[in-house]
């Protein structure tokens, strides 16, 4: 078992290099997984990759189309995959989403908050930020994963385990001006997952926080227009090591603040 979330070797369809995986003892047989923001980028990156190796997989965004096109596609590679559209900074969609999930694959073992939002593009300085707007990234960006974490973290404590990660950004430490509503938001959630980590030490529910870098992706392309695709990470690739740092056998301490860039092969 990883300190991470728990590994089985049960066999499964052969998918996308399983068996190696398998060979490797890194899949995540069985085990059940939430991912936000899961209809394009990095999020239906990493749907992808936890399905491969072997988790179901519910996926939660806004736009339904583009949801379930996902999910299909990962159904149609073997894999396990709900589409649950909803929005993460809509308070009453909280339960709904912990509810079905749990109906739809059992008891929430990772819960990936992914979904984000950079306010209004093109960025602006903050004396140029409306109030809403300030309110409206934190109530995605922040307010949304506690909600989310607090109606499924206790069910993980009751199990004695699970991994809840929090997709974060170097605006979460660097103050680059334009970015001001979206890295405040990000500070916040690097500093949610240490302080859920504090909390429910010793419960066994690990909390993380990577920062995935640079990707080439819709919110990128907002945020940066004219930045060289070429520059910028494959989602793909970003997902992958994320993927192998949920399935691995060496656990960060939880709490941690990791760089993807940092984290090592994608095996
Ligand atoms: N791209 C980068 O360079 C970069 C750098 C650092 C950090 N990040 C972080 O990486 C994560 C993924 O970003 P990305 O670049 O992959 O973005 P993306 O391609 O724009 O995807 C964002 C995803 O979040 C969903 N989403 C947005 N608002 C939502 C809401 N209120 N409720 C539910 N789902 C919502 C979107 O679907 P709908 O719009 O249909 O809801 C979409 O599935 C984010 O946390 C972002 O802050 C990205």
């Amino acid at each position: 078992m990883s300190d991470l979330v728990m590994e089985s070797g049960a066999e499964r369809s052969e998918q996308g290099g399983s068996a190696e995986l398998r060979k490797q003892g890194r899949t995540l047989e069985g085990k059940a997984a939430l991912v936000t923001g899961a209809s394009r980028g990095l999020g239906a990156a990493l749907a992808r990759e936890l399905a491969r190796r072997g988790a179901k997989v519910v996926l939660v965004a806004r736009g339904k189309e583009e949801l379930e096109a996902v999910a299909a596609g990962i159904r149609a590679s073997g894999g396990e995959a709900h589409a649950l559209p909803a929005d993460v900074g809509d308070k009453g969609a909280t339960y709904a989403i912990a509810g079905a999930a749990a109906a739809l694959v059992g008891p929430v073992d990772i819960l990936v908050h992914n979904a984000s939002t950079l306010g209004p593009t093109p960025l602006r300085l903050l004396l140029d930020t409306e109030c809403e707007d300030l309110e409206r990234a934190l109530e995605v960006n922040v307010v949304g994963p506690f909600r989310l974490t607090k109606a499924i973290a206790g069910a993980m404590a009751l199990r004695g385990g699970g991994l809840v990660l929090h997709v974060s950004s170097d605006a979460a430490t660097n103050a680059y001006p334009g970015w001001g509503a979206y890295g405040v938001s990000k500070a916040a959630l690097d500093h949610l997952s240490r302080s859920w980590a504090a909390e429910l030490e010793g419960t066994g529910v690990r909390f993380l926080s990577v920062d995935p870098g640079e990707m080439n992706t819709r919110m990128h392309a907002d945020a940066v227009p004219d930045a060289d695709p070429a520059t910028l990470a494959d989602p793909a690739e970003v997902a992958a090591k994320i993927a192998a740092l949920i399935a691995g056998a060496e656990a960060p301490a939880s709490g941690a603040r990791l760089e993807a860039s940092s984290l090592g092969g994608a095996s």
